[in-house]
Protein backbone atom coordinates (compact mmCIF):
# COMPACT_ATOMS: atom_id res chain seq x y z
CA UNK A 1 0.00 0.00 0.00
CA UNK A 2 1.27 3.45 -0.91
CA UNK A 3 2.03 5.80 1.99
CA UNK A 4 -0.50 8.84 2.51
CA UNK A 5 0.66 11.94 2.01
CA UNK A 6 1.96 13.82 4.88
CA UNK A 7 1.44 17.59 4.73
CA UNK A 8 3.52 20.24 6.49
CA UNK A 9 0.72 21.28 8.92
CA UNK A 10 -2.88 20.32 9.44
CA UNK A 11 -5.49 22.18 12.09
CA UNK A 12 -6.08 20.10 14.83
CA UNK A 13 -9.99 20.94 14.88
CA UNK A 14 -12.33 18.79 17.15
CA UNK A 15 -16.36 18.75 17.72
CA UNK A 16 -15.91 21.07 20.22
CA UNK A 17 -14.76 24.07 17.58
CA UNK A 18 -17.93 22.34 15.00
CA UNK A 19 -20.43 22.74 18.30
CA UNK A 20 -18.99 26.46 19.08
CA UNK A 21 -18.79 27.81 15.70
CA UNK A 22 -22.59 26.35 14.57
CA UNK A 23 -23.86 27.79 17.97
CA UNK A 24 -22.09 31.50 16.54
CA UNK A 25 -24.24 30.62 13.44
CA UNK A 26 -27.42 29.75 15.23
CA UNK A 27 -27.76 32.58 17.24
CA UNK A 28 -26.88 35.15 14.39
CA UNK A 29 -23.83 37.05 15.95
CA UNK A 30 -21.79 36.21 12.75
CA UNK A 31 -20.18 39.55 12.29
CA UNK A 32 -17.36 41.17 15.20
CA UNK A 33 -19.73 41.31 18.30
CA UNK A 34 -20.57 38.23 20.24
CA UNK A 35 -20.41 36.05 23.36
CA UNK A 36 -17.64 33.91 22.20
CA UNK A 37 -15.57 37.05 21.36
CA UNK A 38 -15.85 38.65 24.79
CA UNK A 39 -15.09 35.21 26.17
CA UNK A 40 -12.45 34.42 23.70
CA UNK A 41 -10.63 38.13 24.07
CA UNK A 42 -10.89 37.93 28.11
CA UNK A 43 -9.44 34.32 28.18
CA UNK A 44 -6.74 34.72 25.93
CA UNK A 45 -5.79 38.08 27.99
CA UNK A 46 -5.31 35.97 31.09
CA UNK A 47 -3.66 32.98 29.68
CA UNK A 48 -1.17 35.85 27.84
CA UNK A 49 -0.26 37.49 31.43
CA UNK A 50 -1.68 40.69 30.04
CA UNK A 51 -4.50 43.37 30.87
CA UNK A 52 -5.93 43.09 27.48
CA UNK A 53 -6.26 41.17 24.45
CA UNK A 54 -8.30 42.07 20.90
CA UNK A 55 -8.80 39.76 18.59
CA UNK A 56 -7.95 41.05 14.83
CA UNK A 57 -8.51 39.55 11.20
CA UNK A 58 -4.71 38.43 11.06
CA UNK A 59 -1.40 38.34 12.67
CA UNK A 60 -0.29 40.86 9.89
CA UNK A 61 -3.32 43.35 11.00
CA UNK A 62 -2.28 42.66 14.29
CA UNK A 63 1.18 43.89 13.51
CA UNK A 64 0.12 47.12 11.49
CA UNK A 65 -2.82 47.99 14.44
CA UNK A 66 0.17 47.73 16.85
CA UNK A 67 2.57 50.05 14.70
CA UNK A 68 -0.38 52.52 14.07
CA UNK A 69 -1.60 52.81 17.28
CA UNK A 70 1.98 53.57 18.36
CA UNK A 71 2.01 56.47 15.75
CA UNK A 72 4.54 54.95 13.53
CA UNK A 73 4.77 56.90 10.50
CA UNK A 74 6.66 58.15 7.62
CA UNK A 75 10.76 58.80 7.65
CA UNK A 76 10.63 56.68 11.03
CA UNK A 77 12.52 53.47 11.34
CA UNK A 78 12.28 49.95 13.15
CA UNK A 79 14.86 47.76 14.28
CA UNK A 80 13.11 43.84 12.71
CA UNK A 81 15.08 40.85 12.04
CA UNK A 82 15.15 39.74 8.35
CA UNK A 83 14.77 35.99 9.42
CA UNK A 84 11.34 35.94 9.75
CA UNK A 85 8.07 36.04 7.88
CA UNK A 86 7.43 39.29 5.84
CA UNK A 87 4.58 40.11 7.44
CA UNK A 88 6.95 41.72 10.52
CA UNK A 89 8.35 43.67 7.70
CA UNK A 90 5.44 44.71 5.55
CA UNK A 91 3.39 45.93 8.63
CA UNK A 92 6.62 48.21 9.01
CA UNK A 93 5.95 50.06 5.47
CA UNK A 94 2.23 50.36 5.63
CA UNK A 95 2.86 53.14 8.28
CA UNK A 96 5.52 54.11 5.63
CA UNK A 97 8.39 53.84 7.77
CA UNK A 98 11.57 51.72 7.01
CA UNK A 99 12.24 48.11 8.31
CA UNK A 100 16.36 47.93 9.40
CA UNK A 101 17.22 44.86 9.37
CA UNK A 102 19.81 43.29 11.98
CA UNK A 103 21.11 39.72 12.15
CA UNK A 104 19.95 37.05 14.79
CA UNK A 105 21.55 34.96 16.95
CA UNK A 106 22.92 31.64 16.11
CA UNK A 107 22.30 30.03 19.19
CA UNK A 108 18.35 31.30 19.18
CA UNK A 109 17.53 32.12 15.60
CA UNK A 110 16.28 35.66 16.96
CA UNK A 111 16.87 38.91 16.73
CA UNK A 112 20.78 39.49 18.17
CA UNK A 113 20.84 41.85 21.05
CA UNK A 114 24.38 42.65 20.70
CA UNK A 115 23.90 43.55 16.93
CA UNK A 116 21.04 45.88 17.75
CA UNK A 117 22.41 49.35 18.78
CA UNK A 118 24.65 49.79 16.12
CA UNK A 119 21.49 49.71 14.15
CA UNK A 120 19.48 52.57 16.05
CA UNK A 121 19.84 56.20 14.52
CA UNK A 122 18.07 59.57 15.95
CA UNK A 123 14.75 58.13 13.09
CA UNK A 124 14.52 54.67 15.20
CA UNK A 125 11.26 54.33 16.92
CA UNK A 126 11.25 50.58 17.91
CA UNK A 127 11.89 47.13 17.89
CA UNK A 128 9.90 44.28 16.81
CA UNK A 129 11.97 41.22 17.75
CA UNK A 130 10.07 37.73 16.70
CA UNK A 131 9.67 35.02 18.59
CA UNK A 132 10.82 32.84 15.59
CA UNK A 133 9.62 29.21 14.87
CA UNK A 134 8.04 29.38 18.60
CA UNK A 135 12.25 29.94 20.36
CA UNK A 136 11.89 33.49 22.22
CA UNK A 137 14.04 36.24 21.65
CA UNK A 138 16.51 37.06 24.43
CA UNK A 139 14.42 39.91 25.94
CA UNK A 140 15.83 41.30 28.45
CA UNK A 141 18.51 43.16 27.06
CA UNK A 142 16.82 43.83 24.01
CA UNK A 143 14.15 45.37 26.73
CA UNK A 144 17.25 47.31 28.13
CA UNK A 145 17.85 48.59 25.38
CA UNK A 146 14.58 49.93 24.43
CA UNK A 147 14.51 52.08 27.31
CA UNK A 148 18.29 53.43 27.22
CA UNK A 149 16.86 54.68 23.39
CA UNK A 150 12.98 55.46 24.43
CA UNK A 151 12.31 52.54 22.14
CA UNK A 152 9.02 50.57 22.14
CA UNK A 153 9.07 47.16 21.79
CA UNK A 154 6.21 44.66 19.92
CA UNK A 155 6.75 41.45 20.24
CA UNK A 156 5.98 39.36 17.10
CA UNK A 157 4.95 36.13 18.51
CA UNK A 158 3.07 34.99 15.91
CA UNK A 159 4.33 31.51 15.96
CA UNK A 160 4.68 31.17 19.69
CA UNK A 161 1.61 31.13 21.50
CA UNK A 162 2.56 30.69 25.33
CA UNK A 163 5.95 30.37 24.81
CA UNK A 164 8.15 31.62 28.37
CA UNK A 165 10.87 33.73 28.45
CA UNK A 166 12.25 33.21 31.72
CA UNK A 167 9.33 31.77 33.09
CA UNK A 168 7.33 35.15 32.00
CA UNK A 169 4.85 34.72 28.94
CA UNK A 170 6.34 36.04 25.60
CA UNK A 171 4.12 38.86 24.02
CA UNK A 172 3.50 40.53 27.73
CA UNK A 173 6.99 41.34 27.95
CA UNK A 174 7.45 44.25 25.41
CA UNK A 175 4.65 46.96 24.73
CA UNK A 176 2.30 45.31 22.60
CA UNK A 177 2.36 41.42 22.17
CA UNK A 178 1.22 40.01 18.79
CA UNK A 179 -0.28 36.61 17.62
CA UNK A 180 -1.17 34.57 14.71
CA UNK A 181 -3.86 32.48 13.81
CA UNK A 182 -3.75 31.12 10.38
CA UNK A 183 -4.29 27.68 9.66
CA UNK A 184 -0.61 26.36 10.47
CA UNK A 185 -0.29 28.19 13.78
CA UNK A 186 -0.49 26.35 17.42
CA UNK A 187 -3.60 27.62 17.81
CA UNK A 188 -6.26 28.68 14.59
CA UNK A 189 -9.37 29.90 13.38
CA UNK A 190 -8.28 29.21 9.62
CA UNK A 191 -7.32 33.11 9.47
CA UNK A 192 -7.37 35.29 12.89
CA UNK A 193 -5.03 37.52 15.18
CA UNK A 194 -4.77 39.39 18.67
CA UNK A 195 -2.55 42.35 20.06
CA UNK A 196 -2.03 41.89 23.83
CA UNK A 197 -0.91 44.86 26.29
CA UNK A 198 -1.22 45.75 28.97
CA UNK A 199 -1.64 49.92 29.12
CA UNK A 200 -5.18 50.87 28.76
CA UNK A 201 -5.16 53.68 26.73
CA UNK A 202 -2.62 52.40 24.02
CA UNK A 203 -5.32 49.35 24.18
CA UNK A 204 -8.10 52.30 23.46
CA UNK A 205 -6.18 53.25 20.88
CA UNK A 206 -6.10 49.66 19.59
CA UNK A 207 -9.51 49.12 19.51
CA UNK A 208 -10.45 52.59 17.98
CA UNK A 209 -8.49 51.86 14.74
CA UNK A 210 -9.38 48.69 14.53
CA UNK A 211 -13.39 49.41 14.28
CA UNK A 212 -12.79 52.14 11.83
CA UNK A 213 -12.01 55.03 14.37
CA UNK A 214 -15.57 54.87 14.89
CA UNK A 215 -16.10 57.16 18.17
CA UNK A 216 -17.38 54.47 21.11
CA UNK A 217 -19.31 57.69 22.76
CA UNK A 218 -20.36 58.65 19.49
CA UNK A 219 -21.68 56.43 17.02
CA UNK A 220 -20.87 56.74 13.54
CA UNK A 221 -18.73 59.65 14.32
CA UNK A 222 -15.11 58.80 12.92
CA UNK A 223 -12.34 61.20 14.74
CA UNK A 224 -9.63 58.95 13.10
CA UNK A 225 -8.83 56.94 10.06
CA UNK A 226 -9.16 53.48 11.14
CA UNK A 227 -9.25 49.92 9.56
CA UNK A 228 -11.39 47.10 9.46
CA UNK A 229 -9.81 44.96 11.39
CA UNK A 230 -12.08 43.35 13.66
CA UNK A 231 -12.00 39.16 14.96
CA UNK A 232 -15.59 37.93 13.58
CA UNK A 233 -17.29 35.78 16.42
CA UNK A 234 -17.16 32.61 14.44
CA UNK A 235 -13.40 32.74 14.36
CA UNK A 236 -14.03 33.52 18.16
CA UNK A 237 -15.75 30.43 19.23
CA UNK A 238 -13.54 28.29 17.53
CA UNK A 239 -10.52 30.15 18.78
CA UNK A 240 -12.81 29.14 22.14
CA UNK A 241 -12.34 25.48 21.59
CA UNK A 242 -8.96 25.40 20.94
CA UNK A 243 -7.96 27.39 23.71
CA UNK A 244 -10.06 24.64 26.03
CA UNK A 245 -7.98 21.64 24.06
CA UNK A 246 -4.71 23.87 24.32
CA UNK A 247 -2.79 21.72 26.80
CA UNK A 248 -3.68 18.63 24.62
CA UNK A 249 -2.32 20.42 21.60
CA UNK A 250 0.49 21.83 23.06
CA UNK A 251 1.27 18.51 24.38
CA UNK A 252 1.20 16.41 21.33
CA UNK A 253 3.45 18.66 19.00
CA UNK A 254 5.59 19.35 22.09
CA UNK A 255 6.04 15.13 21.94
CA UNK A 256 6.44 15.40 18.04
CA UNK A 257 9.50 17.96 18.52
CA UNK A 258 11.16 15.97 21.08
CA UNK A 259 10.81 12.80 18.73
CA UNK A 260 12.29 14.39 15.38
CA UNK A 261 15.01 16.14 17.99
CA UNK A 262 15.75 12.37 19.52
CA UNK A 263 15.74 10.82 15.97
CA UNK A 264 17.16 13.39 14.00
CA UNK A 265 20.39 14.08 17.11
CA UNK A 266 22.93 11.47 15.06
CA UNK A 267 22.43 11.95 11.15
CA UNK A 268 25.51 13.98 9.75
CA UNK A 269 24.82 17.17 8.60
CA UNK A 270 21.59 18.00 10.47
CA UNK A 271 21.89 20.71 12.82
CA UNK A 272 19.00 21.22 15.12
CA UNK A 273 18.36 24.40 17.38
CA UNK A 274 18.90 23.79 20.79
CA UNK A 275 16.49 25.63 23.23
CA UNK A 276 18.43 28.26 25.47
CA UNK A 277 18.10 27.24 29.09
CA UNK A 278 16.05 30.62 29.91
CA UNK A 279 13.42 29.14 26.96
CA UNK A 280 10.44 27.47 26.83
CA UNK A 281 9.78 27.29 23.36
CA UNK A 282 6.55 26.80 21.84
CA UNK A 283 6.03 23.62 19.73
CA UNK A 284 5.71 25.35 16.26
CA UNK A 285 7.27 23.82 13.31
CA UNK A 286 10.04 21.27 13.86
CA UNK A 287 13.25 23.01 11.89
CA UNK A 288 16.65 22.17 11.04
CA UNK A 289 19.69 22.95 9.18
CA UNK A 290 20.94 20.77 6.71
CA UNK A 291 24.73 20.82 5.67
CA UNK A 292 25.70 19.89 2.04
CA UNK A 293 28.46 18.65 2.50
CA UNK A 294 27.96 16.68 5.62
CA UNK A 295 24.68 15.58 4.94
CA UNK A 296 25.24 14.53 1.18
CA UNK A 297 22.77 17.32 -0.64
CA UNK A 298 21.51 20.50 -0.09
CA UNK A 299 18.51 21.59 1.63
CA UNK A 300 16.28 21.96 -1.59
CA UNK A 301 17.28 18.33 -3.30
CA UNK A 302 16.27 17.06 0.49
CA UNK A 303 12.94 18.77 0.17
CA UNK A 304 12.15 17.75 -3.31
CA UNK A 305 13.56 13.73 -3.01
CA UNK A 306 11.12 14.12 0.65
CA UNK A 307 8.29 15.24 -1.62
CA UNK A 308 8.79 12.22 -4.06
CA UNK A 309 8.15 9.80 -0.92
CA UNK A 310 5.07 11.74 -0.10
CA UNK A 311 6.31 14.17 2.60
CA UNK A 312 5.82 17.86 2.62
CA UNK A 313 8.42 20.44 3.77
CA UNK A 314 9.06 23.89 3.46
CA UNK A 315 11.85 26.24 3.22
CA UNK A 316 13.28 28.37 6.12
CA UNK A 317 11.76 31.78 5.24
CA UNK A 318 14.09 33.55 2.46
CA UNK A 319 15.59 36.23 4.33
CA UNK A 320 13.59 39.60 3.71
CA UNK A 321 16.11 41.98 2.65
CA UNK A 322 16.72 39.93 -0.16
CA UNK A 323 13.42 40.09 -1.52
CA UNK A 324 12.41 42.61 -3.94
CA UNK A 325 10.69 44.89 -1.53
CA UNK A 326 13.33 45.33 0.43
CA UNK A 327 16.65 44.42 -1.30
CA UNK A 328 17.28 47.79 -2.71
CA UNK A 329 16.94 49.72 0.69
CA UNK A 330 18.97 47.02 2.10
CA UNK A 331 21.56 47.41 -0.38
CA UNK A 332 21.57 51.16 0.51
CA UNK A 333 22.13 50.44 4.14
CA UNK A 334 25.13 48.09 3.05
CA UNK A 335 23.13 45.34 5.12
CA UNK A 336 25.24 42.49 5.59
CA UNK A 337 23.22 39.57 7.64
CA UNK A 338 25.77 36.00 7.30
CA UNK A 339 23.73 34.31 10.46
CA UNK A 340 20.50 35.11 8.65
CA UNK A 341 21.92 34.40 5.43
CA UNK A 342 22.80 30.66 6.58
CA UNK A 343 19.72 29.98 8.02
CA UNK A 344 17.81 30.88 5.27
CA UNK A 345 19.98 28.83 2.85
CA UNK A 346 19.94 25.62 5.01
CA UNK A 347 16.48 25.48 6.97
CA UNK A 348 13.89 23.81 6.55
CA UNK A 349 10.67 22.86 7.90
CA UNK A 350 9.30 19.64 8.24
CA UNK A 351 5.41 18.05 9.32
CA UNK A 352 4.43 19.27 12.89
CA UNK A 353 0.48 18.84 14.04
CA UNK A 354 -1.20 16.72 16.49
CA UNK A 355 -2.82 14.41 14.37
CA UNK A 356 0.66 13.46 12.96
CA UNK A 357 1.60 10.07 14.34
CA UNK A 358 4.97 8.27 16.47
CA UNK A 359 5.10 6.27 12.99
CA UNK A 360 4.85 8.94 10.68
CA UNK A 361 7.76 11.19 12.40
CA UNK A 362 9.63 7.86 12.10
CA UNK A 363 9.10 7.46 8.44
CA UNK A 364 10.21 11.35 7.92
CA UNK A 365 13.38 10.67 9.98
CA UNK A 366 14.57 7.44 8.48
CA UNK A 367 13.45 9.20 4.90
CA UNK A 368 15.85 12.31 5.57
CA UNK A 369 18.68 10.01 7.32
CA UNK A 370 18.36 7.22 3.76
CA UNK A 371 18.29 10.10 1.33
CA UNK A 372 21.60 11.58 2.79
CA UNK A 373 22.93 8.52 2.99
CA UNK A 374 22.50 7.43 -0.51
CA UNK A 375 24.08 10.98 -1.43
CA UNK A 376 26.86 10.91 0.53
CA UNK A 377 27.34 6.99 -1.09
CA UNK A 378 26.98 8.36 -4.35
CA UNK A 379 29.84 11.24 -3.62
CA UNK A 380 31.90 8.30 -2.29
CA UNK A 381 31.49 6.03 -5.54
CA UNK A 382 32.30 9.41 -7.87
CA UNK A 383 35.42 9.84 -5.46
CA UNK A 384 36.44 6.13 -5.92
CA UNK A 385 35.91 6.03 -9.62
CA UNK A 386 38.49 8.87 -10.16
CA UNK A 387 41.19 6.37 -8.69
CA UNK A 388 41.74 3.49 -10.43
CA UNK A 389 41.84 -0.25 -7.92
CA UNK A 390 45.29 0.18 -7.53
CA UNK A 391 45.06 3.57 -6.28
CA UNK A 392 45.97 5.38 -9.49
CA UNK A 393 44.26 8.15 -10.99
CA UNK A 394 42.42 7.02 -13.52
CA UNK A 395 43.27 9.51 -17.11
CA UNK A 396 40.81 11.10 -18.87
CA UNK A 397 38.88 8.71 -21.42
C1 LIG B 1 6.54 35.68 12.45
C2 LIG B 1 5.22 35.95 11.80
N1 LIG B 1 4.72 37.18 11.86
C3 LIG B 1 3.53 37.49 11.32
C4 LIG B 1 2.78 36.54 10.67
C5 LIG B 1 1.50 36.95 10.01
O1 LIG B 1 0.39 36.25 10.48
P1 LIG B 1 -0.88 36.02 9.52
O2 LIG B 1 -0.51 35.01 8.51
O3 LIG B 1 -1.93 35.55 10.49
O4 LIG B 1 -1.21 37.33 8.93
C6 LIG B 1 3.24 35.24 10.59
C7 LIG B 1 2.44 34.21 9.91
O5 LIG B 1 2.84 33.26 9.37
C8 LIG B 1 4.50 34.93 11.16
O6 LIG B 1 5.01 33.69 11.07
Amino acid sequence: MKPSFIPVSMPDLSDLETRYAAEAVASTWISSTGAFLDRFEGEFAEASASRFALGTTSGTTALHLALAALGLGQGDEVIVPSMTYIATANAVRYCGAEPVFVDVDPATWCLDPAAIEAAITPKTKGIIPVHLLGHPADMDPIMKLAITHGLWVVEDAAEATFARYKGRLCGSLGTVGTFSFFGNKILTSGEGGAVTCSDESLCHRMALLRGQGMDPQKRYHFPIVGFNYRMTNVAAAILCGQMERREAIIARRSAILRLYAEELADVPGVAIRDDAPWAEAAPWLFSCLIDPVTFGCRRDDLATELSERGIDSRPMFIPIHRLPPYRQSARKRRTVLPVTDRLGALGIMLPTYPQLSDAEVLRICSSIREIGRAHLGRRVAAQLHRFTPAGEPRKAA
